[in-house]
């Protein structure tokens, strides 16, 4: 068995926008049979006819998760659909902008469950089935606002905590053969940014500080999750990869 190939493994993937698909795409084509979940029904049928389109075969859950007992009903319906999965990425996403001085209460909120909160009941979820099975691998999707500001003051607090829990939760599972990991893009041309990126003087700006010259595509963010998914990464506890064209790096 290649390095990076996920033949005969079982992955749920929460989250079908356009990281989240082009993970569960590439994760179906590297041979997993795969579930996603998303509130969004469009996101949903884009992501499975496209992890169709190379050949994988792949199962969809429409929820939306406010809290902890949805992601629990979710992990249930997962069973049913695709028992034993032991792969486990979480890409899922809002826009909620603010600043400290004007922030609510509910907008705080709303970032924190939906960034921090929702990645954690997930990860409880697939702990408990992958120490159980002593095997499986998480990935979760961070964010280099979680290292550098460069967004929201929540968005970027929430997203060091993704990183921060990542390794705490490697280090208490890595003794039952579960790993923890996360990976933290940089600008990443989706839903969640097409807004700012695409007027031309704020994708300019932007490109001027990515030494790559260039805004990232969902697809840049594929090979390191199926790295970090496969047995490539064995020995990789509680690592958060960068991904950013360069741009953390000056
Ligand atoms: N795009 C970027 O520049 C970038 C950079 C760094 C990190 N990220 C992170 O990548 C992840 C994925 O974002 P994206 O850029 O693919 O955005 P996206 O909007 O394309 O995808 C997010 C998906 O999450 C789903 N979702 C959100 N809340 C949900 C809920 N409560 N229940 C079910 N589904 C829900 C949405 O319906 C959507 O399909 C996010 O965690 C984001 O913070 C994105």
């Amino acid at each position: 068995m290649g390095y990076f190939d996920l033949t005969g493994r079982r992955a749920l993937i929460l989250g079908a926008g356009g990281i989240g698909g082009a993970i569960a795409k590439g994760v179906a084509e590297a041979g997993a049979e795969v579930v996603i979940a998303d509130a969004n029904s469009g996101n949903l049928s884009k992501a499975k006819a496209e992890a169709e389109s190379v050949g994988g075969t792949i199962h969809a859950i429409h929820t939306e998760i406010k809290n902890r007992d949805d992601v629990a009903e979710l992990y249930k319906q997962v069973d049913e659909t695709l028992p034993e999965i032991d792969l486990s990425v979480n890409s899922i996403g809002l826009n909620e902008y603010s600043t400290a001085l004007e922030t609510t209460e509910a907008q705080w909120n709303k970032v924190f469950t939906g960034f921090l909160d929702n990645v954690f009941w997930s990860n409880q979820q697939a702990g408990k089935r992958f120490v159980a099975q002593k095997r499986g691998k998480i990935v979760n999707i961070a964010s280099i606002s979680g290292i550098v500001v460069n967004s929201g003051f929540s968005y970027a607090a929430a997203k060091a905590g993704v990183i921060q829990l990542t390794r705490a939760l490697a280090l208490e599972w890595i003794s039952s053969g579960v790993f923890v990991n996360s990976i933290s893009p940089g600008t990443v041309y989706t839903a969640l940014t097409k807004d700012f990126v695409d007027v031309p003087e704020v994708k300019k700006d932007i490109e001027s500080g990515i030494p790559i010259g260039r805004i990232g595509q969902p697809d840049d963010i594929v090979g390191t999750a199926i790295y970090l998914l496969s047995r490539a990464s064995d020995y990789v506890v509680g690592q958060n990869i960068i991904v950013d064209g360069g741009y953390t790096v000056r």
